[in-house]
């Protein structure tokens, strides 16, 4: 699609370099302006990896303070490296520090190397790349932070930015960091429900958008989703517009275009000194009850341990591409599409289409086309390339690949090797990389490691430098030696970890830190194997992962309540082929009828409106009643153990209500089963 006039303008506009007036920031220090290297992350002290390791599981608190000396700019200097009760759910990191994370991400490479590439954006027309360099990106993200303080958006407020990935999406999350405000990323994928409902949580002031968006060579109406949304928050007083594509939308008087703002705007803009604490990031990531919470991330130990753990998982190199095809509406996008690789001073991509647009070849072809060094998936995405066959991969020149990183949910065996020896030839090195948006980075991986460790497949195995794993026994013990299993915790604050859910300090300690007090609860299990390694089992609580994304069974149930013909309902995971793990939905209805189609029907279209398409239950069955125990409560145990068909270990039934119902669930889904297969 054409550049628009406006995003014409702007792109003259940035190749008038240098503006008038730039001076390379006063008073920042940064490691790099003394030893002359390229900026971002601290590096290895001779012996390698196994120094770190030892250090930092001797001394994590001493640890972080060098590295944080070693890998930030700042603009003074922190006096405490940690302060943290972890039975309370607190930790700080780096008290009395003050930064900021653009000059971190931008200006410290624009004054040493500005036409170094910071993003290449890989826009859904194949072969229509664009480069921006990182004195550009500075330069778009100071118009746009000028913006919105032009339109009144200050240091501490809230803005949602609800846009598929692009150089101008990265420049709105550095725009927010520059001028002290706090952004929340809403994946373009979700509905208006839902973006409606994270603006209220978060009273985000300003929304910034697209007119609409384009993926997989369809068009995304995102304004209009915006228009529905902003209808029920009054918080919102500016609705920030770009273009991506030519068409025109409607603009409201809230509306503002946003190209031609940034064409006017002065391409300085002092940064915001802010402190280490002050609050960089709301994401929102949803838990086994109740609605999404806004996950919050901080500045410095936030940028520290994204910009580290991407170095030294990934072993990223000067001058290397780094591929990670998430979106930036997720954490991955966050930590390793944004913040960790500029920190690093690194080239990152930005894949703005799908795994299979025009066809199964497309990531294979970008490899070979932007000589991609790294290249971080899912394993959903993988799992559906493998069943399109070798000839896809092979057709594309992959020598440039180095490592291959895997996140999100557990790959399994086929597809690690498939991964491995197809896509990696065998020589690259793979890694499965475990953890989770309350993390803020990737917390197991088989990396960093003495360089020819062994690597088993499929299993995320080490944890980074600092990050100490417990597993803990039913009774709330903590499990010694290995070839053991139980729930993940983490027994120390790192820099990176979640610090709270906004507005609800006490959730985030019931969630994370109330059943192993002293440790952090990550949700998951998982088993250490004889030789100490770790393999994540999956979770434990009423959250499943369809394609990747994280979803509460709870919320797909509450917005099918909305059904009045549907009192009840109860969402389980069951095992995909391709996402992992899909949505399967028992439903009682109200009344006997002969429009239960319809009504399934009804309920798909509910779920897709009021969280998201990838929401939506694959199997819905009508049963006469939900397997409940007698204070009430739905044993979805039992329901999981009917569709994975595994019945000779129902587990105890005696607490069951009324046992009767099993044989009455399990005959529905039988005859479901054969009618779906004939
Ligand atoms: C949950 C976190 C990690 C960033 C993207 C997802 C599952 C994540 C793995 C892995 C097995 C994994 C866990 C975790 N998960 N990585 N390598 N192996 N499971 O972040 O949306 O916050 O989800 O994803 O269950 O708790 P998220």
């Amino acid at each position: 699609m054409a550049l628009t006039a406006a995003r014409a303008r702007v792109l003259r506009a940035l190749s008038r370099w240098p503006p008038p007036g730039r001076v390379p920031v006063a008073g920042w220090s940064c490691r790099s302006d003394a030893g002359g290297s390229a900026g971002g992350s601290a590096e290895l002290p001779p012996g390698g990896y196994g120094v770190w390791q030892e250090q930092a599981a001797r001394d994590p608190v001493g640890f972080w303070a060098e590295v944080a000396r070693g890998t930030l700019c700042w603009d003074s200097p922190f006096h405490t490296a940690c302060q943290a009760g972890l039975p309370v759910g607190t930790a700080r990191w780096f008290l009395g520090g003050r930064l900021n994370v653009s000059v971190n991400c931008l200006d410290q490479h624009v004054n040493k190397s500005p036409n170094r590439v910071a993003l290449i954006w890989e826009r859904d027309e194949p072969g229509t790349e664009v480069y921006v360099t990182y004195r550009e990106l500075l330069d778009l993200t100071c118009r746009l932070a000028n913006t919105l303080k032009k339109y009144g958006i200050e240091k501490g407020d809230k803005v949602a930015i609800y846009m598929t990935v692009s150089p101008l999406s990265v420049a709105a999350m550095l725009a927010c960091a520059r001028i002290g405000a706090v952004h929340t990323v809403i994946f373009a994928g979700f509905s208006a429900e839902s973006l409606a409902g994270r603006i209220m949580d978060s009273g985000c002031k300003a929304v910034i958008t697209y007119n609409q968006g384009v993926r997989g060579g369809r068009i995304i109406e995102m304004k209009k989703t915006v228009d529905e949304a902003v209808k029920s928050c009054p918080s919102i007083r500016h609705v920030f517009v770009a273009q991506r594509t030519d068409n025109k939308v409607q603009m409201g008087d809230c509306d503002i275009s946003l190209e031609e703002e940034m064409a006017k705007a002065d391409s300085v803009c002092t940064p915001e000194s802010m402190d280490s604490e002050d609050t960089l990031f709301l994401l929102y990531t949803s838990g086994s009850t109740g609605k999404p919470k806004g996950i919050v991330h901080t500045q410095a130990g936030y940028l520290l341990y994204a910009a580290l753990t991407h170095k030294y998982v990934f072993d990223y190199q000067q001058g290397d591409v780094f591929g990670c095809v998430a979106d930036i509406g997720w954490i991955t996008g966050h930590s390793y599409v944004v913040y960790g690789p500029l920190c690093n001073g690194a080239t990152s991509v930005l894949f703005e289409s799908t795994p299979v647009y025009p066809d199964p070849g497309r990531y294979w072809e970008v490899v070979q086309r932007l000589k991609v060094n790294q290249f971080y998936g899912a394993p959903t995405a993988i799992r559906l390339l493998l069943n399109h066959g070798e000839e896809w991969v092979k057709r594309y020149d992959r020598s440039s690949l180095k490592t291959l990183g895997s996140v999100g949910e557990p790959i399994n065996n086929e597809a690690w090797q498939w991964f491995y020896h197809v896509v990696g030839e065998g020589r690259c090195t793979l890694l499965d990389t475990w953890w989770q948006t309350e993390t803020g980075g990737i917390c197991i991986a088989p990396r960093p490691s003495e360089e020819n460790a062994e690597i088993v497949p499929a299993m995320a195995m080490r944890p980074f430098f600092g990050i100490i794993p417990v597993l803990m026994d039913e009774n709330g013990k903590v499990v010694e030696g290995n070839d053991v299993s139980g729930a993940l915790c983490i027994a120390h604050p790192w820099p990176g970890m979640a610090r709270t859910i906004y507005g609800d300090h006490q959730r985030f300690v019931d969630a994370y830190f109330k059943a192993y007090p002293g440790y952090y609860f990550t949700g998951d299990g998982a088993y250490r194997t004889k030789k100490g390694y770790y393999q994540i089992t999956g979770r434990m609580d009423d959250v499943i992962n369809i394609s990747g994304h994280r979803l509460g069974t709870a919320e797909i149930e509450d917005a099918m309540a909305d059904h009045a013909e549907v009192p009840e309902t109860a969402v389980i995971g069951y095992p995909h082929k391709i996402k992992g793990e899909g949505a399967f939905a028992f439903i009682v209805l109200k009344e006997p009828t002969a429009h239960t189609d319809r009504i399934k029907e009804e309920l798909k279209a509910i779920v897709a409106s009021k969280i998201a398409k990838y929401a939506v239950p694959d199997h819905i069955l009508v049963v006469k009643r939900l397997p409940k125990t007698r204070s009430g409560k739905i044993m979805r145990r039992l329901l999981r153990k009917v569709i994975t068909e595994e019945l000779s270990s129902m587990g105890d039934t005696t607490t069951l209500d009324d046992p009767s119902v099993v044989k009455e669930i399990l005959d529905a889904y039988q005859k479901y089963k054969e009618k779906s297969s004939s």
